[in-house]
């Protein structure tokens, strides 16, 4: 029997296998600098590798075709509304509480002698020794609950669902004779859930994932182990600078790892409120989706301040050769352009980026990859000040970027309107950014070539979108790109700028 340990405690010494996992973990995580700088190069290599022989990367539109499909069917739906679990508020010890009441996820608590039994999916709860009356009625070992669960946040989309692995919650009468044995003890809380489903799309990962999981797990102030359904470590590496912030214990594989876990309490399924969002009105600490963007500038500061030291080393060398910004010199506003290639494209990019340089913007054009590592991806958002993208899950990292100071402009092509403010339009604004949709105009659209001035797909493609998803996706985002019209596009460009200007004397006076 071993008693479950923290990362800071596993570093001096441990199993072999949670030492593995450590060695993992540090090297990208928070502990990283006490490792060579050769083996966390390796690592980082090794981990592009793991990204891309990730199982499953859905292109952005096949991922998003129960949105749609949610779109139409749930128009006007505005999230969760009912606070935490009251169903579950005064859960007893020994018992198992399900709240089913809320739409896009199931959640419930556990008290007691807590077990799981991954050989049969099943985490057991043995009540308490002569805590019930009615001995009589229930033989030893007898179910006195049995619930199931699938802990994946998109309840309502029962296509998706019916691949994440169901969980059965068992309250059982305590039989010692044939009761398992811990393997390992946890003196704090377990979250279980699935990083199952849609997980590989980066907007499914942090609106269906992480931002539930700190929904669910921020009130324990990581002392919460996470148990995690259809583990993967490529995710687990690929959030490794976040996790450490939401739990300080390892994560577990429940079906990698058939050992029998012991805990006192256990929450299954995660919290979610709405879209890329954290309304404090349902949190404890009345935390907000600005906390946690707080948290993940927490998250990747380390990592960041490495590269940029590493960075500085690099040019220090030829220090001679590079003359300083002039003092008095104005920083330009930095403008990022989150690139995409083939469908939804901006075919004339080029004449964009010039347009931007000419209103006095410094250009840079990212296009995020699976593999990018999203400290990087964080350290360009988090240091611009405006970003532009077409409609699509990239735009997630709006996130990153910093409240109250950023613009986020975000290029809207035909049929693509609901989606467009309902996932990313207004939790952007939620987050405190100046957000700004670009519709673009028919002319702007490839599709004007494809189709006849009068057809439908043109001139009302709403009424496309009503006839199914398989129209949005092959019509709409599988076969559009667009061709900004530079005329009518730098009005935005212009008030980007101007609000940019505004908002630094603005906090110059300040301060
Ligand atoms: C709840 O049950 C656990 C396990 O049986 C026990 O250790 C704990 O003392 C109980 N707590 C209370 C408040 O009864
Ligand atoms: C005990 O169990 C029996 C059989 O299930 C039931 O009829 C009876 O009402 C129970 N008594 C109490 C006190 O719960
Ligand atoms: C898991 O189960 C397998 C097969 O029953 C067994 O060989 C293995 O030792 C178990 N692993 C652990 C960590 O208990
Ligand atoms: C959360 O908000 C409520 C209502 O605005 C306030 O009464 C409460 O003190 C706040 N709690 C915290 C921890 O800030
Ligand atoms: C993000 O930008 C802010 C403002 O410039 C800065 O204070 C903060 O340190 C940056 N965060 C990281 C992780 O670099």
């Amino acid at each position: 029997m071993v008693q479950h340990q923290r990362y800071s405690q596993l570093k001096n010494g441990g199993d072999e296998e949670a030492a593995t996992l450590v060695f993992v973990w540090t090297n990208r995580g928070y502990y990283r600098r006490r490792r060579p700088k050769i083996l966390s190069f390796l690592l980082l290599s090794l981990l592009s590798c793991g990204f891309i022989l990730a199982p499953h990367f859905f292109s952005f539109s096949s991922a998003l075709s129960h949105l749609y499909f949610f779109g139409v069917q749930n128009d006007g739906l505005s999230g969760d509304l009912d606070v935490n679990a009251p169903l579950c508020s005064s859960i007893s010890n020994g018992s198992v509480c399900c709240d089913r009441s809320h739409f896009r996820s199931d959640i419930c608590f556990m008290k007691g002698d807590i077990r799981t039994h991954s050989p049969t999916s099943s985490v057991f709860l043995y009540s308490p020794k002569n805590s019930d009356d009615n001995v009589s009625s229930t033989v030893d070992g007898d179910e006195l609950q049995h619930e199931k669960i699938k802990p994946y946040t998109r309840k309502w989309e029962t296509s998706i669902m019916a691949t994440i692995d169901e969980l059965n919650l068992i309250s059982k009468r305590r039989n010692s004779d044939v009761d398992h044995s811990c393997d390992v003890i946890h003196d704090v809380p377990a979250v279980i859930f699935s990083t199952g489903g849609y997980t590989g799309n980066v907007y499914h990962e942090f609106n269906d994932g992480i931002i539930p999981l700190y929904i669910t797990s921020q009130q324990f102030n990581t002392e919460v182990v996470f148990v995690i359904l259809e583990y993967h470590d490529w995710w687990v590496m690929k959030y490794a600078d976040i996790l450490p912030h939401l739990s300080s214990y390892p994560p577990i594989d429940f079906n990698g790892d058939n050992r029998t876990h012991c805990f006192t309490e256990a929450i299954t399924g995660l919290r979610i409120h709405d879209e890329l969002t954290v309304d404090p009105i349902l949190m404890k600490n009345n935390e907000s989706i600005v906390d946690f963007r707080n948290l993940l500038d927490r998250a990747y500061r380390p990592r960041i301040t490495g590269l940029i030291r590493k960075a500085q080393e690099k040019t220090s060398g030829c220090a001679l050769a590079t003359p300083k910004r002039m003092h008095n010199q104005p920083k330009k506003p930095k403008l990022v352009i989150l690139s995409r290639k083939g469908s939804r494209a901006i075919t004339n990019q080029n004449i964009l980026v010039k347009a931007a340089e000419e209103i006095g913007f410094e250009v840079h054009v990212l296009r995020p990859e699976p593999t990018t590592e999203l400290a990087k991806i964080y350290m360009e958002l988090n240091s611009s000040d405006a970003m532009i993208g077409v409609h699509g899950a990239a735009m997630t990292h709006f996130l990153f970027m910093r409240p109250r100071y950023s613009v986020f402009i975000q290029v809207i092509p035909l049929g693509t309107d609901w989606a467009a403010e309902t996932y990313y339009g207004e939790p952007a604004r939620k987050l405190g950014l100046k957000y700004i949709g670009y519709k673009i105009s028919r002319r702007e659209s490839s599709l004007v070539d494809e189709y006849d001035k009068d057809d439908p797909v043109l001139t009302d493609p709403s009424s496309l979108n009503q006839k199914g998803w398989e129209y949005t996706k092959k019509i709409y985002l599988e076969r559009q790109t667009v061709k900004l019209d530079l005329t009518r596009f730098r009005k935005r460009l212009l008030r980007a700028y101007d609000y940019i200007t505004r908002i630094h004397l603005q906090s110059q006076h300040l301060a």
